[in-house]
């Protein structure tokens, strides 16, 4: 290897001229033998002695998970696995394709290791069913489900083995959250763990009826209620909200309806609960707006009723082509 040759008492000040000068070669290390010290460098330089001698070869240090599976994958293959990546609490949440499930220990090492989290599982299985959650494999680090994840300032328990959650709509919470007003009467058609009624009741003062039809969701909302410091109030429902709505005497300023895949079959429930001037936040799996603001003005027509569509966005892709859309409807 070629290396700068200087006595040992010199060595420090030209280790740093090299450095700065961007020669010297970080692959090797520094060597000191018979009171001369030699440094590796990348290419020539003049004023120096030049030697070429053996050197030992730094042990690579991996800096990030890229790093660490360098050598097992491709860079797209790793780009691929790092936007897959959900972090809920301790416990990080993994895609991996088919094609590298014989590497899925090796992924799971990599990232318990640079998440620093503390529980790894891999995906088994979409979402799927009326509680719309997914099978998940145990990985690495501790096998423990259940974790506290923190969302805009609010703390929320959860168990990711038995309820929906994901960490990827928290823009979209604190967007609707932001568009609340204090005093509203919100209906929360499908709570889940209830990100949307505990982060608006952490910042308004509001009224919140609260109906999710997994259990394990509301014995978890009702945890969460004790575990935030709420300006508003939260009511919590089990039960299919076409059948437990049937006891509520109130109507409603705002209706939220995150059950994308079927939200519209709900319609004309949240239609008939809805207060006159009161706002919708309706979600759906789409290409595109139109299906779902068709969907809203039917059933509008159906029950003789005016709409007028406030606002469109698309909160997150799904698979390619399609999207979580969400649409805000005021209903007069
Ligand atoms: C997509 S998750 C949304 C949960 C929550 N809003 C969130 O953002 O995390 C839909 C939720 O609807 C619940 N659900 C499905 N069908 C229902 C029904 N008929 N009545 C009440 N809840 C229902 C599921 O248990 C699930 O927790």
């Amino acid at each position: 290897m070629k290396c700068v040759k200087v006595p040992l008492r010199q060595l420090n000040d030209t280790r740093i001229k090299l450095m700065e000068k961007g020669i010297m070669s970080m692959e090797y290390r520094i060597k000191a033998c018979d009171d001369y010290g030699y440094i590796p460098i990348t290419e020539d330089i003049e004023d120096y002695e030049i030697d070429d001698i053996e050197l030992e070869p730094m042990k690579k240090v991996p800096h990030n998970f890229s790093e660490l599976l360098e050598d097992e994958l491709n860079s797209e293959e790793i780009e691929n696995l790092r936007t897959s990546f959900d972090t809920i609490g301790d416990v990080v949440i993994l895609e991996i394709p088919e094609d590298l499930q014989d590497k899925k220990q090796l992924i799971g090492d990599a990232a318990l290791k640079f998440t620093k989290r503390k529980s790894i599982y891999m995906k088994k299985s979409a979402i799927k069913g009326t509680t719309r959650v997914r099978d998940l494999e145990f990985l690495a680090g501790t096998d423990n489900s259940i974790t506290i994840h923190k969302e805009h300032g609010a703390r929320l328990k959860l168990d990711v083995k038995e309820v929906y959650f994901s960490p990827r709509l928290a823009t979209e919470r604190k967007r609707v959250m932001e568009s609340v007003k204090d005093g509203e009467k919100i209906l929360d058609m499908f709570c889940g763990i209830g990100p949307f009624p505990i982060v608006i009741a952490r910042n308004k003062n509001v009224d919140i009826t609260a109906v999710d039809i997994n259990e394990e969701a509301i014995k978890y909302l009702d945890e969460n209620i004790k575990l935030n410091k709420l300006k508003g109030n939260i009511n919590t429902y089990c039960g299919d909200v076409r059948e437990v709505s049937k006891s509520f005497n109130l109507k409603f300023d705002r209706i939220i309806m995150n059950l994308p895949g079927l939200a519209y079959t709900f319609l004309d429930v949240a239609f008939n609960l809805i207060e006159d001037g009161g706002i919708i936040n309706y979600y759906e799996f789409s290409d595109s707006y139109d299906q779902g603001i068709n969907r809203l003005k039917n059933t509008c027509e159906k029950l003789g009723k005016d709409i007028e569509i406030i606002n469109t966005r698309k909160v997150k892709s799904t698979s390619p082509g399609e999207w979580h859309v969400a649409i805000d409807a005021k209903i007069n």
